[in-house]
């Protein structure tokens, strides 16, 4: 029987239209819940609306609505976004709904049947935040505004209480026991903090707004809403209702992937509960990082809200799902911009993974008629890269380390690159024709493509399908098994089509498309947006198989540009180097040389090591926070024992370095041509 894999993410408020940081929450869980799911998992994947409390009530009454209304109109927009980024939940939960209320009802009841006196009726006065609808400790209140800045006021009320103070010492002897409850480790150690300090009873109830769950035998409260809301998790299950068969093979939750900001709800509030209510605990908490915009945090006050529609409309949910899963290393902060998911989009999108689908799909075509090469190989440097590339991707996935498993996925990458460019199989055509050795190279070329697009595939499942099945392989076969080299058959049709990622012309998209769209603009993508030929596709196989090699033929036709005796190199020739700006974050002197440096450079996705022959000009301390030029796709090499990944673009008078400079306001990872 396969392992049940239960992953959760927030309920999101139906206060406003979804944004970008619903929009990320879902899409990483579906990535999660993909992958999980394609490696055999029985999994089972929730994700719903929060439509209780203050909030709602206060946005209905705004618009002079009732709060239902108000949650239907929205709701509505989430289930539109969710369709369109392609979530595969396999529930929606709205806590409006009857079957959400009996699993409320049923946990409080528990609690109340388990240890009488763990809710209580007190009077409770302190520091109440509206906007977060909760108390706030003393310590954290400063000018009347909490450390949200959110205005907080001296509350007094009469109201049910849950005696979470009981639940100190059982909560830090679970954290002790489960190190890993809450991840990343750095919010596991704020939620330890937070409860060495000794917790205080809750309030669970209000007597002050009226939109939500009555509190059971207590007419005038209803419950609080974090006592509401948290209990989804376990009421979409069927807890509480007569059919709880969900809730008995899915309970407790593997994964509860949240914002950083309600972390502390989910890793002390609810597993308090749990424990009073005699209920498994959720086995993790995992808590990401936030979207801001320039480095603020996104809020309706600053409108500033980012909703990215406009990059769903013009470049499709997979550009978009890549991008963001792509851009944040998971858990930390991230700024969103536009120009950053165009950038992105060209280099790794339309460029890298696009060009080398294409190019490689063009040269089976074209020299074995129209198909996957007869005769595959099982022995060959791109298998052993595989063999690497592949349990270091899983590792990734399984961390939550997403930019690590792309960045092992564009290593393997760089190495077909290499691998087509070292073999020269144009050349091989020419000399000798589609015999054995060319239908290897290419065999083998396709079936990286195809172990790069399975890796692929839960980021970008729609792509994904597309790209198999143009390399001859089954778009279906996505699973652990399709993990292993070998799978692609021999003689199977492959699909000559156009760009898999047309390139995006960046300077035309800004500016007549809006980053922070408050509501979805409706407007077509502008002419000049669409593909620039030149930079769009790489040349197809027969005109790669025409180039003269450098060096070779007759005298080479001067222009003023290019001096005699210089070989000239195609444009596509030229877009297979790919320079990009980068940033130094690290310098040091290499231990017994006099001329290499090596550096941490930062190249807009992650750091790299490159090792560089510029001691004898550049002190290592001046090289940090400079940008320099870097050619990022150049084949790994060992200097002095050190992996260089790459190489920086310098002048050399008479020897001596000196660093291409680079305007510091090109920000890292800007394609240089
Ligand atoms: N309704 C509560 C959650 C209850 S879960 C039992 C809530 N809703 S929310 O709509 O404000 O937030 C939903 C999720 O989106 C949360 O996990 C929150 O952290 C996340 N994000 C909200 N803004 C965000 C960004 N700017 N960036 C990334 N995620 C952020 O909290």
């Amino acid at each position: 029987m396969p392992q049940k894999f239960y992953i959760t993410t927030a309920i999101h408020y139906v206060n406003d239209d979804p944004h970008i940081g619903h929009m990320y929450e879902n899409i990483v869980a579906d990535v999660i819940a993909r992958h999980r799911r394609r490696m055999g998992d029985d999994v089972y994947f929730l994700t719903g609306t929060d439509e209780h409390g203050q909030k709602i009530e206060r946005a209905a009454a705004k618009e002079g609505i009732l709060p239902i209304e108000l949650a239907d109109r929205v709701v509505k927009t989430h289930h539109d976004i969710d369709r369109r980024l392609n979530i595969s939940y396999d529930d929606f939960i709205r806590t409006s709904e009857p079957r959400h209320r009996l699993g409320v009802f049923e946990l409080i009841r528990r609690i109340q049947e388990r240890i009488p006196d763990d809710i209580y009726l007190g009077e409770h006065s302190g520091w109440y935040c509206q906007s977060e609808e909760t108390f706030i400790p003393e310590n954290q209140v400063h000018d009347g505004k909490d450390d949200s800045d959110h205005s907080v006021e001296w509350t007094t009320e009469s109201n049910l209480f849950f005696k979470l103070s009981r639940y100190t010492e059982p909560l830090l002897e679970h954290y002790r026991r489960n190190p890993d409850f809450v991840f990343p480790p750095t919010r596991m150690n704020e939620v330890r903090s937070f409860v060495e300090q000794g917790l205080k009873d809750l309030s669970i109830s209000r007597t002050s707004i009226s939109w939500g769950i009555p509190f059971p035998g207590f007419r005038d409260h209803v419950i609080y809403v974090w006592m509401d809301a948290l209990t989804n998790y376990i009421s979409a299950l069927g807890f509480g209702s007569g059919d709880h068969a969900r809730y008995d093979r899915y309970w407790p939750a593997d994964v509860h992937l949240i914002g950083k900001d309600i972390v502390r709800f989910h890793a002390v509030y609810w597993p308090a509960f749990l424990m009073a209510a005699g209920l498994p605990l959720p086995k993790r908490i995992v808590g990401h990082g936030f979207w801001l915009r320039d480095n603020l945090k996104i809020s309706k006050s600053l409108g500033n809200v980012v909703r990215p529609y406009n990059i769903l409309d013009d470049f499709g949910a997979d550009s978009l799902r890549y991008f963001l899963v792509r851009e944040m290393t998971f858990g930390n902060d991230q700024n969103y911009s536009d120009e950053g998911f165009l950038t992105r989009y060209n280099a790794d999108l339309a460029n890298d993974l696009g060009n080398t689908l294409s190019r490689a799909i063009k040269m089976s075509d074209s020299y074995f008629g129209g198909k996957t090469p007869p005769i595959p190989c099982d022995d060959n440097e791109l298998i052993r890269a595989s063999r690497e590339v592949i349990p270091e991707y899983l590792r990734a996935m399984d961390d939550f380390a997403f930019q690590r498993a792309m960045d092992a996925v564009f290593r393997f990458l760089v190495a077909v690159n290499g691998y087509i460019v070292s073999r020269e199989p144009w050349k091989h055509f020419k000399e000798k024709g589609p015999d054995e050795a060319l239908s290897r190279i290419i065999w083998n070329t396709l079936e990286s493509l195809r172990l790069i697009w399975v890796m692929m595939a839960p980021i970008m499942p729609t792509v994904a399908r597309e790209a198999l099945s143009r390399l001859g392989a089954d778009p279906d076969a996505i699973g652990a098994e399709a993990l292993a080299w070998g799978g692609l058959s021999n003689n199977m049709p492959v699909k000559v089509a156009d760009a898999i990622f047309p390139r995006a012309d960046v300077a035309a998209y800004i500016g007549t498309h809006p980053a922070i769209a408050e509501k979805k603009s409706g407007e077509q993508p502008v002419e000049e947006s669409k593909p620039s030929p030149p930079a769009q596709t790489t040349a197809p196989a027969e005109e790669i198989a025409k180039e003269q090699p450098p060096h070779s033929g007759p005298p080479i036709e001067t222009t003023q540009a290019v001096p005699p005796g210089i070989a000239k190199v195609s444009i596509d020739q030229f877009m297979e180097i790919d320079l990009r700006v980068a940033e130094v974050r690290a310098a040091e002197r290499v231990p017994k040389s006099k001329k290499l440096i090596k550096m941490t450079v930062f190249d807009g996705g992650s750091e790299r090591t490159l090792v560089a022959g510029i001691a004898t000009k550049y002190a290592p301390e001046d090289l940090v926070g400079r940008k320099v030029v870097i050619v990022a796709n150049l084949q790994p090499a060992k200097l002095m024992g050190i992996e260089s990944n790459g190489m920086v673009l310098a002048a050399s008078i008479d020897g001596e370095p000196s660093l291409l400079a680079v305007d510091p306001s090109v920000p890292a990872g800007t394609k240089v041509k």
